[in-house]
Order: structure tokens, then C-alpha cells, then sequence
């Protein structure tokens, strides 16, 4: 091709990219969609030659590019937008460079701008088995001039991405605090679509990852497009249409104003963004995210073990800690089948409630005359392990760290305390807090056999600027949230390092701080302070969009639910929270023998079920009358994974979660229609849950139910895809578990 003009083209099992690439300009975004079987680059060139500069414009073409400056034509949100002392704000790469690493399926890309001297660099990656697509803008300042202004840097999108025109929903995810991840419809009509965070965090309120539908798409079919940034702090997602009817999608970290400022030869290095195009619906965009997740993860000893049950004493005892009642919830947690007791918040000097204590991070000598150890070894004993609740980031005035340090706390000199839950952020880019926190956690995970550590946060940041500032002649200091983010991740990793053993929750009033970015340093998320059944199932299906079940908390918690009052059965309890990282957390000394049996039962069948409910696929889908499910399966073989075609997804044995979330209006159940299991086998169907017939309104002559209940009932899987299973009639608030197992295959034995 002339001019060194190339088609790059990367694909994967469902998807392929293709840029045009040439060596004086930014490279173009010409293809992101369903996978195409054919290299024709004269097919590709049609995109080209059909954008002809219209009369009334200016006289060449701007296509959107992987990363776009502000003002040599581009009219629509920049890529980079940067200024040096109000300079140099005008941005145009002239050169660019590519290395096409075939063997990583990725590709490099050096942008130059010879002008303002600004350098991106970026990194596209796309995962041939899982379909995953990662991104990545490197911006550097490539001033050498002794006395150049610094750079300053007002946003770098981490990824540009295209959309087509054919792109008409977009699904994002807000809440609150004990109700996240409610999921929320806007279509995308002419201007922008915009989403940000300036928490310091990602919030309750905003998700920083949402999934883009074309029409027609559904949970389980149809072109969906999603993306996710995984970064801790605050974010920007945008959607805008452009001139040409296309769309764009970028997402990055917000930048508060003068908050980076880069030195000659400084750079800043985005978050990642992972995306993925799916022709599968919903339930392929998040199975792709589950792999990206997967491969985030690094759990002690290289790999995952099965997911402990957890008792958490939060909802049990909150600040009212006496080791002889905690040794006693310890003994009943174990004899129902508990593997780790976690002692949440209050257990550390003057913490009686939550106006005192964050930052003394050592055993409350009043609580704990003896420390920690008695408790612990108990704990150990019962077969258990030890864990515990910090939130390091956190200061309370009330509190010893604050008397001698009240320096460390962010705060604008000559500005009111801004205080959260009765308490103050720490500056933790200085290396006095670093070493302070990190030699406490330390002190604390030496002294006593802690094997995991719940990590809380649980404020927004508000005056989050690095030194106080002067507050004089209104200068208050530099804003600090990109700097705190990073020193939670480099404390989070010298922590990991020191005490490779010890898993970490990431937690921040619930589901505050859930993003693959926190995740290289994490082992689970807690979702949502509300152990409200119903509820969870909402807030649960909002996270398994993104991330996998084995990460998400999810608890049996007391009635009435303490965060909505309202009662839910142990049974149906128990079957929400086996959608995630299963566990207690309620008093269980006000339960009765039985209820202890049940609840035993539960947990047997929780451990019984955990390794196909766990790091395998997992699909949702809806029977409509107020009936929703959740179904999990192994993962394929990864000699399968790429070599079964689309349509297939070759389901051996299948766990379904079945929910009914409110009173029937109908006479009969709906059907359970299950479209991801292969058409050509005969699945066996049994209930396994352990709850009695008679907790269903089924009568004996509904013979089809018996032999569920049995195990004898056998259906062939398209008759399961097309016509569904019959569901007993199921009260409100009610649910049961399915497993279906290969009883004959056709096609793939
Ligand atoms: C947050 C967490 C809860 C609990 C409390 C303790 O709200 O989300 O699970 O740990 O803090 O104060």
C-alpha cells in the first residue's frame, strides 16, 4: 500500500478490530465488531474512499482516530487535551510508529506530536480466547527545554473506542449506599452520553463500566458492547455521536483541575479500560469480563482454593465486642460448617461506635485485655481461619493517630474539616503515612495468624489536596485524588508482598470500590452492606456483569433485614447468597436446632456445588412473571474453548438458580427456557436444594415435579432451549436449585 498506509487487523473467537495505520498521522478506528473470517484489505479501503470532504467543511477528512487531540480538525471530545501555561494546546500527531506483535494478538503504537512535543503511547490488546480487549495511553512530555512550562494534562482518555451507528442503548450502573448497581437504560440519540465519578472513588453512585446494545439485543443474543475501567478513583465515561453518525466511547480517569502536571520527560500512565464485543448478548459481554477479572487476579500460592464459608460478625455483634460471645458465635459458626470468622469493625481502642478510633490500628485493651491472639487460636482450633476488618485510609479526630499527626489528614488550610462517617482521609502519597500504616498492618498480621484482611473505605473524598496547602492568598495545595489512588495500590502491594498468604476484601460501605484495578491486589469484593435477599439479587446481577461470582460477597444475613426491615426465609436467604462467595452474617446464637440444621444443610450444599459455581461460566436470564434465574457451568476445556463453533457453548452439567422475586399473576408457573445449553443432548434435571416438597404448591399429580425431586425427569436440551422446563408454582420471595447433568449426547460424543 502506498504512503505506508496498512490495515491493522487483530481478531478473536467472537470479535476483530481493524485500524488504518499510517506513519504520519494517528492511527484510525476503521472496525470494532463481530468477528470477520476474511483478511480483504479492499473491503476495508471502501471505508476510506467513500469520505469525501463535503463543501461546506473543511477540505479533508477526520475519521475517529485510537487517540485524538484538540483542534487541527477534530470538532468533536479529545483524546488529550493539554495545555503548557495556556500553550501548546493545539494537538496533531505527525508521526507514528506500530509494532504488530502477532504472537500477543496486540499492537503498539508511538504517536508524536514534532510541535508540542507531546508523546502517546498505546498499547491494544485483544484476547483471541475470551474476546477480552485491553487498552492502555501512555502520555509522556517530551519537552527538553530547560525553562518549558510543566504540561499540564486536563484529560487523557485511557481508550477510544468506536461504536456504530446501529449502537442505540447504553446500560450503565448506578446506586446507593446498600443498593448498588442498579442497572439504567438511556438511549443514545444525537450529543454526548456522559458518567463521572469525582468521589475519589468509583462511588455507589456510578460504576465506572457500562454495556452498549444494538436492537435486538438481549441477555443471550445480539451484538452488546461493554466497557470497563479499572481504576479506584475518579472516572469519566463518555458516549457522544459524531458528525458522521458513528459513535465514540472514551474512558479515563477525571483530572481535577492542575492535578497533573508533567515535568520534561514525565509521563502519566492511564488506567487500562477492557472492553469486549459480543455477538452473545449480555451474558457474553460479562463472561469476557469474567476472564479479564480472572486474569487479575493473584491469589496466595498461584492459585484459587475453594472459597471459604465466612461468618461476619458486622451484622452479629456491630461495635459490641466481648471475646467470651465471639468465642461462642465462633464455636456455632464452625459446628454449621464456617471456614473463616472474620471480626469486623470495633475491635480497636475507643471504636464503642463510629465516632473514634480509625487509625489506631491495635487491639482495644479494654476489649481484648489479652489481644487478639486468644481469639484467634480459638478460631484456629474450631478448623477455621482468623480474619480481619481495617480501613487504613481513615482517620477519626477522636482518635491517638490524629492528636499527634493532624497534619496527615487531607484538608485545605483555612477551610472547615470535611468530615464522612465522622471521619478524615489520609494524605497516603506521603511516605510518613505509607510507613505508618504499612508498620501497623504489618505489626498486626505478624502478631496474630490473620489470614485475610476485610480493607474498608468508607468515605468520599472531598478536600483531597496533597500538603493542606498554605491557605493563604487562596492558595490551597494540589489536588490529591489521582496521588492517593496510587498510594493505596502501592500500600495494598507492599502489604501483598510482605505477607503474601493474607487474601484482601476490597470493601467501602459496601459496593463503593469494586473495579478491576483494585483487583491485582484483592480476593473479593463486598457488594453491598444489604443482606437483604431480594435486594442482593438486583445488586447481584449488576456485579456479575462485570466481574465473576467467586469474588462477589454475598451473605445469609439476619431478619429483618437491618438496611430494609424486611424478612425473607432462610431458604431463599441462603440460595441468593449462593450466587457469590458464600457466607454468615448474623447472630447465630438466636437460632433454633433446627434452623441450625437447615442452615447446615445450605452451607453442605454450598461447598458440594462451590467448584462449578466458581471460575466457570455463568449466564442470567429471565422466565418474565416476576421469575429470574442464574445458571453456572464449568469452563471448557481450553482445547474446546476455541475450536466449538459460536452457536454451541457445550454444557455438560449445569447448576440454575431460580428466583421469584414476587407474587405470581398467573395460574402456572412460566417456563424455563435455558438457550445456552446444546441443542443436541439429554439433560437429567433434579432438584438438589434442601428444601422439602411440600415448601412448593405442587400436588402429587403433578408427576413432573416428583421426578424432579427424584432426579428421574429428562429432557432434550433444545426442547429446554425452545419449549422450557416446568416450574412448580413457587410463592413469592421463594427459590430453588436445578441441576441438570448430561444424560445422552448426539452431537459432541
Ligand atoms: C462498612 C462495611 C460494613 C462494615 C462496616 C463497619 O459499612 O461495608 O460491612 O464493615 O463498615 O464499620
Amino acid at each position: 500500500m502506498t504512503d505506508g498506509l496498512q490495515f491493522l487487523i487483530l481478531h478473536s473467537q467472537h470479535s476483530s478490530l481493524v485500524i488504518e495505520f499510517s506513519p504520519s498521522q494517528a492511527p484510525l478506528w476503521r472496525y470494532w465488531g463481530k468477528h470477520l473470517s476474511y483478511w480483504d484489505p479492499l473491503s476495508m479501503q471502501t471505508r476510506r474512499a467513500a469520505r469525501a470532504p463535503k463543501s461546506t467543511g473543511l477540505d479533508f477528512d477526520q475519521p475517529l482516530a485510537t487517540c485524538t487531540g484538540h483542534g487541527m480538525g477534530w470538532f468533536s471530545s479529545p483524546g488529550v487535551v493539554v495545555h503548557r501555561a495556556g500553550l501548546d494546546a493545539f494537538v496533531q500527531f505527525t508521526q507514528a510508529r506500530v509494532v504488530h506483535d502477532t504472537a500477543d494478538n496486540s499492537l503498539r503504537f508511538d504517536l508524536i506530536d514534532e510541535i508540542t512535543q507531546i508523546e502517546v503511547q498505546q498499547t491494544i490488546r485483544l484476547d483471541a480466547a475470551s474476546d477480552v480487549l485491553t487498552m492502555r495511553n501512555v502520555l509522556i512530555n517530551r519537552d527538553a527545554l530547560a525553562d518549558a512550562p510543566p504540561l499540564d494534562v486536563l484529560w487523557l482518555a485511557a481508550a477510544t473506542l468506536p461504536l456504530d451507528a446501529r449502537c442505540t442503548t447504553v446500560q450503565s450502573y448506578k446506586g446507593q449506599w446498600a443498593n448498588e448497581f442498579i442497572a439504567h437504560q438511556d438511549n443514545l440519540s444525537q450529543g454526548t452520553w456522559r458518567r463521572d465519578s469525582r468521589r475519589g472513588r468509583n462511588g455507589h453512585e456510578q460504576f465506572p463500566g457500562s454495556v452498549v446494545l444494538t436492537p435486538g439485543a438481549d441477555l443471550h443474543h445480539g451484538l452488546a458492547y461493554g466497557a470497563h475501567l479499572a481504576w479506584s478513583g475518579n472516572h469519566t465515561q463518555l458516549i457522544e455521536r459524531l458528525p458522521d453518525g458513528d459513535l465514540q466511547w472514551q474512558m479515563g480517569e477525571w483530572l481535577a483541575p492542575g492535578e497533573v502536571r508533567l515535568l520534561a520527560g514525565e509521563q502519566l500512565v492511564s488506567p487500562e479500560v477492557v472492553a469486549v464485543c459480543s455477538p452473545l448478548g449480555l451474558n457474553g459481554v460479562a463472561q469476557a469480563f469474567h476472564a479479564a477479572a480472572r486474569g487479575r487476579v493473584q491469589w496466595p500460592g498461584g492459585a484459587m482454593r475453594p472459597r471459604p464459608v465466612h461468618l461476619n460478625t458486622w451484622e452479629a455483634i456491630y461495635f459490641d465486642h466481648r471475646p467470651e460471645v465471639l468465642m461462642e458465635l465462633a464455636r456455632q459458626a464452625a459446628a454449621v460448617g464456617v471456614e473463616r470468622f472474620v471480626l469486623d469493625d470495633g475491635w480497636f481502642p475507643a471504636r464503642t461506635h463510629d465516632r473514634a478510633g480509625l487509625g489506631d490500628w491495635w487491639p482495644d485493651p479494654q476489649k481484648y485485655p489479652q489481644g487478639l491472639a486468644p481469639l484467634a487460636a480459638e478460631v484456629e482450633r474450631l478448623g477455621m481461619e482468623f480474619a480481619l476488618w481495617v480501613e487504613p485510609e481513615m482517620v477519626n479526630p477522636d482518635s491517638e493517630l490524629y492528636r499527634q499527626h493532624p497534619d496527615w489528614a487531607l484538608q485545605i488550610a483555612g477551610r472547615p474539616l470535611q468530615t464522612g462517617r465522622n471521619q478524615l482521609v489520609l494524605d497516603m502519597g506521603r511516605d510518613d503515612v505509607q510507613n505508618y500504616l504499612f508498620d501497623k498492618l504489618d505489626a498486626l498480621l505478624k502478631s496474630v495468624p490473620i489470614r485475610y484482611l476485610k480493607w474498608d473505605m468508607n468515605r468520599d473524598l472531598s478536600a483531597a489536596v496533597q500538603g493542606g496547602g498554605t491557605g493563604l492568598h487562596r492558595r490551597t495545595g494540589r489536588a490529591a485524588y489521582h496521588a492517593n489512588s496510587l498510594a493505596l495500590y502501592a500500600l495494598l502491594a507492599r502489604v501483598r508482598m510482605a505477607h503474601p498468604h493474607v487474601e484482601i476484601e476490597s470493601c467501602a460501605s459496601g459496593g463503593a470500590r469494586i473495579d478491576m484495578g483494585i483487583l491485582p491486589y484483592v480476593h473479593r469484593y463486598w457488594a453491598s452492606d444489604t443482606n437483604d435477599a431480594l435486594l442482593r439479587i438486583n445488586v447481584q446481577r449488576g456485579f456479575t456483569q462485570f466481574l465473576p461470582p467467586e469474588l462477589m460477597g454475598a451473605h445469609v444475613g439476619p431478619v429483618p433485614a437491618h438496611t430494609t426491615g424486611r424478612t425473607q426465609a432462610l431458604p431463599f436467604r441462603a440460595a441468593v447468597a449462593l450466587q457469590g462467595h458464600f457466607g454468615l452474617e448474623f447472630d447465630l446464637r438466636q437460632l433454633s436446632a433446627g434452623e441450625k440444621t437447615e442452615l447446615a444443610a445450605w452451607i453442605a450444599l454450598y461447598k458440594s456445588l462451590r467448584s462449578v459455581l466458581h471460575q466457570g461460566r455463568t449466564w442470567q436470564g429471565e422466565c418474565g412473571d416476576s421469575m429470574v434465574w442464574q445458571a453456572y457451568a464449568s469452563a471448557l476445556p481450553a482445547t474446546t474453548a476455541t475450536a466449538l463453533p459460536i452457536v454451541s457453548q457445550h454444557v455438560d452439567r449445569c447448576i440454575v438458580l431460580v428466583y421469584r422475586t414476587q407474587p405470581t399473576v398467573h395460574t402456572f408457573s412460566p417456563a424455563l427456557r435455558l438457550p445456552m445449553l446444546s441443542a443436541g443432548a439429554t439433560y437429567r434435571v433434579k432438584r438438589i436444594d434442601p428444601q422439602s416438597a411440600d415448601s412448593f404448591h405442587h400436588s402429587h399429580s403433578a408427576r413432573v415435579f416428583d421426578q424432579m425431586d427424584a432426579g428421574e425427569l429428562t429432557c432434550s436440551g433444545e426442547w429446554l432451549i425452545e419449549a422450557g422446563l416446568p416450574l412448580p408454582r413457587m410463592k413469592a420471595e421463594q427459590a430453588m436449585v436445578l441441576e441438570l447433568t448430561l444424560a445422552a449426547s448426539s452431537m459432541y460424543r
